[in-house]
């Protein structure tokens, strides 16, 4: 049990589609797709043609982490794209209600991502909103960063509130996530885990990922 989503910002991206069907084949579950600005992060990535080039070259589930200020601007294009998941930064909306309801307009699971700085309080009134939380675990921005280990606390909190809730939203954990972090953020409570350098940084993707599913 437990979703695999390799983040592609650490593929080798003169092979996206050969990276993709790699780990496909080894056995990940979702996609992860990391939308940066120059903005909100200082890192820039990519837009709505590269979710669209990922979902023709394979079968995976496509989760967007939009790390974009202004989202509601461009959401209906990642939408059109083939996005199944989409998140949000909690604090890049101001009208974060608006902009989840804009999501799921589309027939796309909403989620909203949390900076580490970030309480859960910021979420309490939308809970009802939500598919996903993101509890990022490294600042966000680049990949090969260092797990931030209050985030497993926060993780055990977020987990207590959603069952206050009765909420089913899943608990996504990004940022340094690795054959030890996995195991203390599943114990926590998260379910599903994006792994960027730890998967596409070594040689073998299917052992990569089966050592990762036998500690969560
Ligand atoms: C960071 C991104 C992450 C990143 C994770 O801003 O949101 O998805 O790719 O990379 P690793 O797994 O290397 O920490
Ligand atoms: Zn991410």
């Amino acid at each position: 049990m437990g979703i695999i989503a390799p983040s592609i910002l650490s593929a080798d991206f003169t092979r996206l589609s050969d990276e993709l069907t790699l780990v496909e084949k080894a056995g990940a579950d979702w996609i992860h797709i990391d939308v940066m600005d120059g903005q909100f992060v200082p890192n820039i990535t990519y837009g709505p043609i590269i979710v669209e080039a990922c979902k023709r070259a394979c079968n995976l589930v496509m989760d967007v982490h939009l790390m974009i200020e202004t989202p509601d601007l461009i959401i209906p294009e990642f939408a059109r794209a083939g996005a199944d998941y989409i998140s949000v930064h909690q604090e890049a909306c101001s009208h974060l209600h608006r902009s989840l309801q804009l999501i799921k307009s589309f027939g796309v699971k909403a989620g909203v991502a949390l900076n580490p700085a970030t309480p859960l309080s910021s979420i309490e009134w939308v809970i009802d909103q939500l598919d996903f939380v993101l509890i990022m675990s490294v600042n966000p921005g680049f990949g090969g960063q260092k797990f931030i280990e209050s985030s497993v606390h926060k993780i055990k909190a977020l987990s207590k509130l959603l069952k206050e809730k009765n909420s089913n939203a899943i608990i996504q954990v990004d940022g340094g996530i690795n054959n030890t972090t996995i195991k203390q953020v599943s114990n926590a409570g998260a379910t599903s885990f994006v792994a960027g350098s730890a998967i596409f940084n070594t040689a073998n993707y299917k052992e990569t990922i089966l050592d990762l599913r036998q500690n969560i």
